[in-house]
């Protein structure tokens, strides 16, 4: 169902907001990523959400609303610090995890006393949410496990057939998912970095915990927030990531292209340096400034397994900022990380 961005025809929110009332599932654009939305108050509806994603139970889901006033349905009395980053970012892509209130079931939270929140910063999600008349919880609209869909054909190529409307309100506008904070501690942590830079929430919130940097799988404590847990945002292709110094790791990326093309293999490289390729490969450049990253990163790994390659070889990524979630996304999809030394 094709919807106008910019003023989303209101016969056609209606239409979708009925399937939303009637326990059905819609997948619409959030200012991040696509979301799959269905009414989270109503057990049956999440239910379905969780098929159709082919999503582990015990990863609980985001709740989207469209009015603050609709926070106190949900959650008991938040911090003062969390209003603070309520008034200074909502509509926008921060997630904040508060104590839940009984209404909110338990197949949404995976059984935790707490649930994630956030107001969407995109006029299709808000009209749509509004409309429905109750809270939608809405995951990334991608088969469990795939890169989160930036474009309304990568939410159709994962759910077509499995999902009652998909909404085309066009690219989504920047491109990796929501920061999300848990604010039912001191200090609060930071649980995935995301759209909002960490810089920007300590400047309202003040300082906030880092959990590690490595994907969980990789670290022996449980997970705080269940979903970083598993791989992630992963190509068919294994994927290696090559971290260190510009001229270094693109040395070694060129031995381990080079290696994989004499074994017949099809090799994918993705780089963040316009003029950097390697000749039989498929280079794939994701953009330098963190914005292009961020809005490319997704589209460009999916593209990778369009073109059938076998492995892919990439450059690393990060730093401050929006970096941050970019180089996560980047890490969970791949499943090895070689670090060179630069002398
Ligand atoms: O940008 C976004 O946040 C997108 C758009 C569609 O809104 N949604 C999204 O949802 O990324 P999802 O389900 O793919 O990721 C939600 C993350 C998961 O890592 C999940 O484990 C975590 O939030 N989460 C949800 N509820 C939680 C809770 N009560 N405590 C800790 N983590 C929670
Ligand atoms: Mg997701």
């Amino acid at each position: 169902m094709k919807i106008n961005p910019h003023s989303p025809e209101p016969s056609k929110i209606k239409e979708a907001a009925e399937v939303i009332k009637n326990g059905g599932t819609v997948a619409f654009p959030t200012e991040t990523v696509y979301g799959l939305g269905a009414n989270a108050l109503c057990p049956e509806a999440v239910k379905k959400v969780f098929r159709a994603k082919g999503r582990p139970s015990d990863n609980p889901l985001i709740v989207h609303i469209a009015e603050i006033s609709d926070l106190k349905l949900i959650v008991k009395r938040p911090p003062k610090s969390a209003v603070a980053l309520i008034d200074e970012f909502w509509p926008g892509p921060l997630t904040i995890i508060l104590k839940r209130k009984k209404v909110v079931p338990d197949i949404v939270t995976g059984g935790l006393d707490t649930v994630a929140v956030r107001m969407p910063d995109n006029r299709i999600a808000l009209s749509l949410i509004r409309k429905s008349g109750v809270p939608l919880v809405a995951p990334s609209a991608n088969l469990s496990g795939k890169p989160s869909p930036t474009r309304p054909k990568d939410v159709a190529s994962d759910l077509f057939g499995k999902v009652d409307i998909i909404i085309d309100g066009g690219k989504t506008r920047i491109g990796i998912e929501s920061t999300v904070i848990d604010m039912t501690t001191r200090p609060p942590v930071l649980l995935r970095p995301g759209g909002l830079p960490l810089e920007e929430i300590e400047k309202v919130a003040g300082p906030v915990r880092r959990l590690s940097e490595e994907p969980a799988v990789l670290r022996s404590k449980p997970a705080r927030s269940p979903g970083m847990q598993y791989r992630h945002y992963a190509p068919k292709a294994r994927m290696t990531i090559v971290e260190g110094g510009t001229e270094a790791a693109q040395g070694r990326i060129k031995r381990l292209a080079k290696e994989g093309l004499k074994k017949g293999k099809k090799v994918g490289v993705l780089t963040f340096h316009k003029y950097f390729s390697i000749e039989g490969c498929i280079n794939k450049y994701a953009g330098t400034r963190p914005e292009t990253v961020a809005r490319r990163l997704f589209d460009t790994i999916r593209g990778f397994d369009k073109d059938g390659v076998d492995i892919i070889v990439s450059e690393g990524y990060g730093g401050k900022g929006l970096k941050l979630g970019i180089a996560d996304r980047l890490r969970r999809a791949a499943g090895q990380i070689i670090k060179v030394k630069t002398c």
